[in-house]
């Protein structure tokens, strides 16, 4: 059997590609494309809620954001090493997302303005980040299979804590319910953005499809978040910022408002609100932390001649 027909046919049989498997040059260039932007979306996260740790209003909440912000370095570190199995070089990587030739999800372009964000973008971002995640557990690349079955896990921690902190502040004064709602108007349509464009302007989901890698679309996947995070909100007690959200019996949906594609072109483009910042505060993370990788490379080659291999 040719090895074309062999990638086929594990694709058709819902089996895994492994590392040592061939498979043509596109499917190799387009999950390193989408583990890698992965990968950069986890680090870059770690900003945005990073920018509260040390103004957290209580040690537990100082405690579950440190926790929940080093897990964000985890699952990078995580991706990274499966966008390894492919044949990418992490170096090469850092470099094309510092020098804008790759992406990070646009969600984390928003600056994180009070507390409540905390809250929101563990209810909304990691809710929405476990829709388009959970299916991926199920993609036909192993190595990112397997890494999302465990970041799914702890992404479910991510956002009950950034629920229960709401539940916490919509008990609490009047401000503090105008904080949460205020976030949530921030929040909920970069949140429907995180899904990509439409599925008609996706240059990428069908071809994702065909080979397994996405197992719903861009517009399948924001319809279910959409669908699963009214009742949360209504149980919240707050208002979702879209006059023509309602449901739809004869669809069995909710109908939801036109989201702004420009701006989401704009900020996919570099021109968000914080897109220069995060870029150049991962730049400086990288080149401030160089001599750690030399430290660890001289260790590592000591280590080696010791060993006299
Ligand atoms: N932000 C930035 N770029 C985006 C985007 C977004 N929200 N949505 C789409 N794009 C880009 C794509 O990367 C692609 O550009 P490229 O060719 O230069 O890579 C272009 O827009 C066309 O979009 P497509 O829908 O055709 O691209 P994909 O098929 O790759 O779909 C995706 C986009 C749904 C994000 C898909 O890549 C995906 O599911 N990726 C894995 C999950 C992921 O990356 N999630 C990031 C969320 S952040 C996160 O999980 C951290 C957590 O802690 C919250």
């Amino acid at each position: 059997m040719s090895l074309e027909l062999q990638f086929e046919e594990t694709i058709a049989h819902d089996q895994r590609l492994e590392p040592r498997d061939w498979v043509p040059d596109a499917y190799r260039s387009t999950m390193v494309r989408m583990i890698a932007q992965h990968a950069h979306s986890e680090i870059i996260g770690m900003q945005p809620e990073g920018n509260w740790i040390t103004r957290a209003p209580s040690l537990r909440r100082k405690a579950i954001l440190l926790a929940k912000v080093q897990d964000e370095a985890g699952h990078g570190l995580y991706l990274y090493s499966a966008a390894e199995t492919l044949g990418a070089d992490r170096a090469e990587l850092t470099e094309k997302l510092v020098t804008g030739r790759q992406k990070y999800s646009s969600i984390f372009n928003y600056p994180t303005l009070t507390f409540a964000d905390v809250g929101v973008i563990g209810w909304l971002v990691d809710g929405a980040a476990i829709c388009n995640q959970v299916p991926l557990c199920r993609s036909s690349y192993g190595p990112y299979a397997r890494a999302m079955i465990r970041i799914c896990k702890e992404e479910s921690f991510h956002q009950r804590q950034g629920y229960e902190l709401l539940m916490t502040m919509m008990r609490g004064t009047e401000q503090q319910r105008a904080m949460v709602q205020e976030s949530v108007d921030r929040w909920w349509w970069p949140s429907l953005m995180m899904f990509g464009p439409p599925d008609a302007d996706s240059s990428h989901t069908a071809q994702s499809m065909e080979w397994k890698i996405k197992r719903h679309t861009n517009d399948e996947l924001r319809q279910r978040f959409v669908d699963m995070s009214v009742p949360q909100a209504d149980a919240l007690g707050v208002t979702l910022p879209d006059p023509d959200l309602r449901w739809n019996a004869e669809r069995e949906h909710h109908d939801f408002g036109e989201i702004d594609w420009a701006e989401f072109k704009q900020v996919v483009s570099g021109n968000g609100p914080c897109n220069a910042q995060r870029v150049a505060h991962r730049k400086a993370a990288h080149d401030e932390g160089a001599w750690v990788r030399e430290a660890a490379a001289a260790h590592a080659r000591k280590n080696d001649e010791r060993r006299g291999s």
